[in-house]
């Protein structure tokens, strides 16, 4: 069943950004900042990250957030997750490298694992997120059909962000056919991107 998500008459919202791009003028970014553009249009507060500037570690699988609550490394990766848990709106974006999400945005989502506790005995975990938060995973591809051919990309986050984290509402898009000296922006399929992003902006 759906947590319930009603924002504080009032309340500024809030939208945190991703980008696991490791070009940070690239078109991922260049995507992000549109969503981001939509958003403050809309009244929402807004920061953006690039993971390639900060430092993220690997999660270590020491397990220490499952006893203590927090991730036992300090790095980087704090600045995030306070974001995600200041953040009804929290936006990721990758390119498809290798047939998957890169590195950089791999890393991070491994070390979101320290906001899963341990569950009771009918789940393994649950989330120590505040209900009511939306994300949108937005993705760039050279694959004209990378719509398609990688959508077990998107299934994938499906799982880590809805059923595990517990977000109420997941928005994805991946648009297809991007070649790195491309303005991704002017390509038709930018449109459809925006649309979705329209949708997960609007509570
Ligand atoms: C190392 C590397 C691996 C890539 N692997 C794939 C791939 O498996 N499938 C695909 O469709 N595009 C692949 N691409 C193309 C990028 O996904 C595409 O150009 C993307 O829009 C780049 O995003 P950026 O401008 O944010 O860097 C790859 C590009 C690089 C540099």
């Amino acid at each position: 069943m759906p947590r319930k998500a009603v924002p504080g008459i009032g309340c500024i919202m809030k939208l945190v950004a991703v980008n696991g791009s490791p070009r940070k003028d690239g078109n991922t970014s260049a995507m992000l900042k549109e969503i981001v553009a939509l958003a403050e249009k809309k009244g929402i507060e807004t920061k953006f990250y690039n993971l390639v500037d900060m430092h993220v570690a690997d999660c270590k699988g020491c397990q220490n957030c499952k006893t203590n609550q927090t991730c036992a490394q300090r790095d980087d990766m704090s600045q995030v997750i306070e974001a995600i848990q200041e953040s009804e709106f929290v936006l990721l974006g990758s390119p498809v490298y290798m047939g998957d999400e890169t590195g950089l945005m791999k890393c991070m989502a491994d070390r979101l694992y320290c906001l899963l506790a341990p569950g009771d005995g009918s789940k393994e975990f649950k989330t120590r997120l505040a209900p009511g938060k939306r994300v949108m995973l937005l993705m760039t591809c050279g694959m004209a059909n990378g719509d398609k051919l990688y959508n077990y990309i998107l299934t994938r986050y499906f799982r880590l962000l809805v059923k595990l984290l517990e977000f109420d509402d997941y928005h994805s898009y991946i648009i297809g056919g991007v070649e790195p000296n491309m303005d991704v922006r002017k390509m038709v399929q930018a449109k459809g991107a925006l649309e979705e992003a329209d949708r997960y902006l609007t509570v």
